[in-house]
């Protein structure tokens, strides 16, 4: 049996619908702090079974211990965190107690209960300022604002973690640009308010919610002077997780690995790949840099190949079609 925190969200409800496809049992516990109801009914259509869902906190000890006994889990797949980075910044106290905070409770359940295999989603913005590209996971960690703290600090508890503990087992994936849906249109990316992300935004453009998509610079040293990042198409990263519950059943200790495709696309690239794929004009801008911004980012995965198993099979084109279907059948998101 497989908990998984946060399993409403993005992610989580991508990587659950994967967990059962490969025959894992799942137990889902999330508090729609940042996510809808919706997506739950939405991931059992796509099973086609009922799944066994908790609406609740991670920084509830005893609902947690609770949970972990009840369902004999085996291992925790852990999404449950606060992800504006923007956020962060406004509110780092909110940050570090939901996300490590939260962390720490589950973690001392786990402890309590006898579960000793974690796979935490962790983010290449652990990495702060790349120094040389591709990233591999012997750059230097060194986030730059509280949200990308938060993730780094668990990383250092888990791998602490593992050092006390000799039977755990503690895999970081270090996410890079998720973005896309499932195939069927029913789950994918619901940001509430104005997207901070690229890809939703652009989405939104297509389908009439936002009037223009506003570049960030075009003046970085990249093939068109415009940000790149390694996008990996989120069902991609969902058999990721799959393939790293497998290792850490049958591993101790701890692994980071990076979890992207390996290749850097630029906004102006997605953005044509984006308009080919949906036949919609996408209206935008040069508008100036985003404070904070790096120009570009693009992940080493081969780590993830060779001890995991995994590699990135999608590309942009099927990225942009998947995600183009599922904003069209769900304008508003998971909103009625
Ligand atoms: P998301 O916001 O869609 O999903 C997170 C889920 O966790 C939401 O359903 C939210 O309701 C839930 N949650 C948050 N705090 C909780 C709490 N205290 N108790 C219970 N549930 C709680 O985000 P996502 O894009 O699916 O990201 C999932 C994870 O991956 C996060 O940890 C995020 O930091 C990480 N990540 C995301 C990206 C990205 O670009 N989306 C990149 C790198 C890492
Ligand atoms: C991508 C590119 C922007 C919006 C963020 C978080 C990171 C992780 C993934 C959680 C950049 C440009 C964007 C817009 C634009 N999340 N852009 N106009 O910044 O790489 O990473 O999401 O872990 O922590 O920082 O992704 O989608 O915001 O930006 O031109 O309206 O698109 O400048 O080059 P980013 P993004």
């Amino acid at each position: 049996m497989i908990l998984v925190t946060g399993g409403a969200g993005y992610i989580g409800s991508h990587t659950i619908v994967e967990l059962i496809a490969a025959g894992h049992e799942v137990v889902c516990l999330d508090n729609f702090s940042n996510s809808n109801p919706e997506s739950v009914r939405r991931i059992e259509r796509i099973t086609g079974r009922k799944l066994n869902f908790v609406e609740g906190d991670i920084r509830d000890g005893a609902l947690l211990e609770r949970l972990l006994r009840e369902h004999a889990v085996d291992a925790v797949v852990h999404f449950a965190a606060l992800k504006a980075v923007g956020e962060s910044v406004e509110k780092p106290l909110l940050y570090y107690e939901n996300n490590i905070t939260g962390t720490l409770a589950l973690l001392s359940a786990m402890q309590r209960v006898g579960v000793s295999r974690m796979v935490f989603s962790s983010s290449a913005t652990v990495y702060g300022t790349p120094q040389a590209l591709p990233l591999t996971e012997a750059h230097p960690i060194g986030a730059v604002n509280p949200y990308g703290q938060s993730k780094v600090m668990v990383e250092y508890i888990l791998a602490d973690v593992c050092k006390a503990d000799p039977n755990f087992s503690a895999i970081c994936l270090r996410y890079f640009n998720p973005i896309g849906a499932h195939e069927s249109g029913l789950i994918g990316e619901a940001p509430t308010g104005i997207p901070n992300n690229l890809f939703p935004f652009i989405t939104q453009v297509a389908v009439g919610k936002r009037a223009e998509l506003a570049v960030f610079g075009n003046d970085w040293d990249t093939v068109d002077g415009t940000g790149v990042r390694d996008y990996i198409h989120v069902v991609d990263l969902a058999r990721g997780h799959v393939k790293a519950i497998d290792y850490a059943l049958k591993h101790t200790g701890m692994l980071a690995p990076n979890l992207g495709t390996g290749r850097g696309t630029s906004v102006l690239e997605l953005i044509h790949a984006f308009e080919r794929a949906s036949g919609r004009k996408i209206a935008h801008r040069i508008a100036p840099r985003r404070p904070g911004d790096i120009g570009a980012c693009w992940a080493d995965p081969s780590m993830a190949e060779r001890v995991l198993g995994w590699k990135a099979q999608l590309g942009i084109d099927a990225m942009c079609a998947d995600g183009w279907r599922w904003q069209q059948m769900n304008p508003n998101g998971y909103e009625a």
